[in-house]
């Protein structure tokens, strides 16, 4: 897949089965995202962490679900990558630099057929408990800024609107 088809065929997944990615496309996707663009090259604010342990998951999405009760916001995901930062070099660059790396790690999926959606709930769900930060391995002084689910659908999604140009346009 080229880059512009992995960009027109990405789009939000809100349903997963129980089949898992391997561990090799794990591996090309985290490798994707720290390929990213990342402000003043500062990659040591960064940590990218893939989460499959069942009952860390279990544990994220009951977290962010304290927010809106008797939602799943992971959508029954079987990983979840979670970046965690620190203040950058150049302050409040952090979640630019974030929406940089994570839309790497969308693009990766979606290039070798594994389904995604960016989530932001969950990233409410991590920082509200710190227990849950250090379980991820957090290092002293980091958040999360940003996470995204990965996995295979369960039923078909259709990205909303996808034939249009979604982002109203000028050129001057
Ligand atoms: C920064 C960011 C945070 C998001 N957080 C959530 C979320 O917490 N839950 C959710 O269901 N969708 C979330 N989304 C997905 C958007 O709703 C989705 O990208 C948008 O509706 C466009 O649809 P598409 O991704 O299928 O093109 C998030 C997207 C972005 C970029």
């Amino acid at each position: 897949m080229n880059t512009l088809d992995a960009i027109k065929a990405r789009h939000s997944t809100r349903a997963f089965s129980d089949k898992q990615i391997s561990a090799e496309d794990l591996q090309t996707i985290l490798y994707a995202g720290g390929q990213a663009a990342v402000g003043g090259g500062d990659f040591k604010s960064m940590k990218l962490i893939a989460v499959q342990d069942p009952e860390v998951l279990k544990a994220i999405d009951e977290a962010s679900a304290k927010r809106r009760p008797g939602s799943h916001p992971l959508y029954g995901a079987p990983t979840l990558v979670v970046l965690a930062s620190k203040q950058s070099i150049l302050p409040n660059i952090e979640f630019t630099n974030a929406g940089c790396v994570l839309e790497n790690v969308l693009l990766a999926a979606t290039d070798l057929g594994i389904d995604s959606i960016y989530l932001w709930m969950t990233m409410y769900g991590i920082n509200d408990e710190p227990a849950l930060m250090e379980r991820l391995g957090f290092p002293e002084g980091f958040t999360c800024i940003g996470t995204v689910a990965l996995g295979y659908a369960d039923r078909e999604f259709k990205k909303p609107k996808a034939d249009e140009m979604r982002i109203e346009v000028s050129c001057i």
